[in-house]
């Protein structure tokens, strides 16, 4: 009996010091690129959508760092000034306490961060959005589509559009095509969208795109995945020739906010939390791609293409099909009302 609990202990033990080893020295860097140059973003504006939380803050986090203006597109005002102050505070601190010249504000140093209200779930917010940045942004040289929201119950957005198509897909549509102007003005440049391998599962239901007839939140999160995608390929189609590219991207699985829909039992919630401690990516991991994708000068001119852990990805055929994304772009410009 002793024995079995000694034993019992002993692999419990085990496991812990496994699971700890894995995240503390495994093979997971945390910055995969672009720890270096601090100035490389110096001069470049980035606008991040949902960039208070998880992926979003992160990626702001280090565009930041590499110099870059960034804005944060964010539907709450106040949570965002929040993480943009401690964005500004663990800056300068490692600015202060970091080996050598460390990136600290200033000219040539580390960029600004800039917080505009955004909701993605109002064509209203969009446009009113964008409106006040063609009237205050000189120039725009990465647009981060990133926001999302993630099955969620059955809800609509402020014009009638489900929530998870509405603001994954649509809102960001929109938001790109009254930024596009700008995004070529400040040629060359690139938009960064953040998909999800979870496209896998997703169909585009033209019949029913706004889950209207029956709801099933994960294929609903799975089709504005696959949206994601199809919208990046026919937008690389139709900015041929302009030095503006967009690409795609899956981030793995990250700890994040993300969850914030999903219910967890109680009881199941302490082995939850050390799996998603053990094996999730931390937010900085997860936003590598991003990151990387916004600012190496290993993609300068690479468009149309899906990537994760900075590396390109092939897509199912159902990702690649050209006639569902023209398809899906049309209907698209019809449902958020920019139809010329
Ligand atoms: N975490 C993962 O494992 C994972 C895996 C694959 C793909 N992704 C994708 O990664 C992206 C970022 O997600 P995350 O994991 O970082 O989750 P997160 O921590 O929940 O961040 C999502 C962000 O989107 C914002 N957002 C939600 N609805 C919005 C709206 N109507 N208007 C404007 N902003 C809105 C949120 O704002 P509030 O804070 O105000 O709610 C938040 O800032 C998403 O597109 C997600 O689909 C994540
Ligand atoms: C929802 O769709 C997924 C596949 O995307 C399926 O596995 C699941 O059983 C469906 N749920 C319901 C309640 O129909
Ligand atoms: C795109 O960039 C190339 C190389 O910098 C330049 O020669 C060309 O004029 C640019 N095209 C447009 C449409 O800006």
């Amino acid at each position: 009996m002793a024995v079995a609990t000694a034993v019992a202990l002993l692999a419990a033990l085990g496991g812990a010091l496994w699971l700890a080893a894995r995240r503390f020295v495994g093979p997971r860097a945390q910055r995969l690129h672009g720890s270096g140059d601090a100035g490389l973003m110096h001069g470049k504006t980035v606008l991040i959508t949902g960039a208070n939380s998880g992926l979003g803050r992160a990626t702001a986090a280090e565009l930041l760092r590499l110099g870059a203006r960034v804005i944060m597109g964010c539907r709450d005002r106040a949570r965002a000034e929040e993480a943009a102050g401690q964005l500004r505070r663990e800056l300068s601190q490692a600015g202060e306490s970091g080996p050598g010249p460390g990136p600290g504000p200033g000219p040539g140093g580390a960029g600004e961060l800039v917080v505009k209200e955004l909701d993605l779930a109002s064509l209203r917010s969009v446009r009113a959005f964008c409106q006040e940045m063609l009237q205050e942004e000189p120039r725009l040289d990465v647009l981060i589509n990133n926001a999302g929201i993630f099955q969620c119950p059955y809800m609509k957005t402020e014009d009638g559009f489900e929530m998870q198509f509405g603001v994954n897909h649509l809102g960001h549509f929109l938001l790109t095509n009254l930024l596009l102007g700008l995004l070529k003005n400040s040629a060359p440049s690139r938009i960064v969208v953040v998909s999800s391998k979870l496209y896998k599962y997703g169909e585009i239901n033209f019949e029913d795109l706004n889950s209207e007839q029956s709801y099933n939140k994960s294929s609903c999160y799975s089709r504005s995945k696959l949206a994601n995608i199809l919208f990046t390929r026919e937008l690389a189609r139709r900015l041929e020739g302009t030095n503006v590219t967009v690409n795609v991207l899956h981030p793995g699985i990250v700890r994040t906010n993300l969850g914030r829909h999903i219910h967890v039992p109680l009881l199941a919630k302490p082995l939850f939390d050390l799996v998603s401690w053990a094996f999730f990516k931390t937010p900085l991991e997860g936003a590598q791609t991003s990151i990387y994708l916004a600012s190496s000068p290993e993609v300068e001119g690479v468009s149309g293409r899906y990537f994760g852990d900075c590396k390109e990805e092939e897509l199912l055929p159902k990702a690649m099909d050209d006639s569902v994304a023209r398809k899906l772009w049309d209907i698209s410009e019809v449902m958020v009302g920019i139809l010329k």
